[in-house]
């Protein structure tokens, strides 16, 4: 097992004191050295839209039934033909050995001991196939498509050979966002953190740009990935393909018409472009749009079991569990991971059983006060 000077040292057993989210964002500060926190805990610019996330959850009221009887109960859920025993997955991640020496395998280690799926990033530090090795619960591929056709396609055959059962493309971040918190701490990336699935790709396109021309505009974005990008995609895999990052309900529209199998309603964590609604307050629209049967998960911001459950009732199908995975990786690795996504699921089980709510399809718009 290497050891990196910036990976701290992990607790074996959890505190008896933390017995929420919260508790691990508070340890997180500790067991992580103060650059990599502001890489993961900041959003982008001033962290408008990253607190946004937060109030928003906290605004929306919930109400409950009482007496009713349980004969059912189930949190099961199922996604273009995945059974999930949660309707929760762990979020595409980038770069966890910057929290634990085993990255993105202890990771997958606690998504087998909490029977969640998860979805593995483009960026990981671990190849997508051992990752898969690893990983016994349902597996996604989150997809960033590459600047060379060529290396996208490779991607997606190697996820489609090592079992991965869809493919996620995430479109809300074709540039960095303005990451004001990690450029003021002086972060960057340690040279032997590397997204091992690239490695073997070397950047291959240069845009040339005549003089006046914008860097971004005419340059970046110009390789960025476009509708046609993902019909393209839809016609080179066997496999159900979703999108995440969607924020308007035209885009999900635009998406469902395209043959996606779902989309992800996110806006990333509040790390692209801050001033962004909190995406709770975007999913009623998009749900709206959609209608009833159109696949969605939403992002940015779970905290709480009542957060899931408010996400459920507003049109969500199931949700993803971001930031609260790399904290629990940081203070205890695959432990630490194992215990926060736990905590979660008991308080989604609470929320239901105090609502009256047997199933995941009982969770309703008439749940929401
Ligand atoms: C991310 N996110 C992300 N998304 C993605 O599609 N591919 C990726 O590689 C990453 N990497 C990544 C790294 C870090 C440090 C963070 C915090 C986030 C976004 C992620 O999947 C998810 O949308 C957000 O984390 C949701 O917000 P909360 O709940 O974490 O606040
Ligand atoms: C991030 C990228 C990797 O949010 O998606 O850091």
């Amino acid at each position: 097992m290497k050891t990196d000077h910036y990976v701290l040292p992990k607790l074996s057993q959890i505190p008896a004191d933390v017995i929420a989210i919260c508790d691990y964002e508070r340890l997180a500060k500790e067991y992580m050295p103060h650059g990599i926190y502001e890489y993961i805990a900041g959003g982008a610019g001033d962290d408008i839209t990253l607190n946004r996330n937060r109030a928003a959850f906290d605004a929306i009221g919930m109400n409950k039934r009482v007496l009713r009887k349980f004969t059912k109960g189930t949190t099961e859920i199922t996604l273009s033909s995945d059974r999930f025993n949660w309707p929760m997955l762990i979020a595409p991640l980038a770069y966890q050995s910057l929290l634990h020496p085993e990255g993105e395998l202890a990771t997958a280690q606690a998504a087998n001991a909490v029977n969640m799926g998860m979805m593995s990033s483009t960026l990981s530090t671990v190849r997508l196939e051992e990752i898969a090795a690893k990983q016994q619960t349902p597996k996604w591929f989150q997809l960033y498509m590459q600047p060379d056709p060529e290396h996208t396609l490779d991607l997606v055959r190697r996820a489609e050979n090592a079992g991965y059962t869809a493919i996620v493309v995430t479109v809300d971040a074709p540039v960095s966002g303005l990451r004001n918190r990690q450029q003021r701490a002086g972060f960057s990336l340690p040279p032997s953190v590397m997204a091992a699935n690239l490695v073997n790709y070397p950047t291959s396109k240069t845009q040339s740009l005549s003089p006046g021309q914008s860097v971004l505009l005419n340059g970046l974005m110009a390789d960025a990935p476009d509708w046609d990008d993902i019909q393209w995609l839809r016609e080179n895999t066997r496999l159900p393909v979703w999108i995440k990052g969607i924020s308007h309900p035209q885009d999900a529209i635009l998406a469902a018409e395209s043959g996606c199998a779902g989309i992800v309603v996110s806006n990333h964590g509040g790390r692209t472009l801050d001033g962004l609604a909190a995406s709770i307050d975007l999913l009623p629209p998009i749900r709206n749009a959609v209608g009833d049967d159109f696949s969605i998960l939403l992002d940015s911001g779970i905290r709480r079991g009542t957060d899931i459950f408010k996400a459920i009732a507003l049109g969500a199908n199931g949700v993803l569990i971001g930031r609260p995975v790399l904290n629990g990786l940081a203070v205890a690795g695959a432990l630490g991971v194992a215990h926060s996504l736990t905590l979660l699921q008991q308080e989604l089980e609470l929320a239901m059983a105090l609502t009256g709510c047997e199933t995941i399809d009982d969770i309703t718009l008439d749940c929401i006060y």
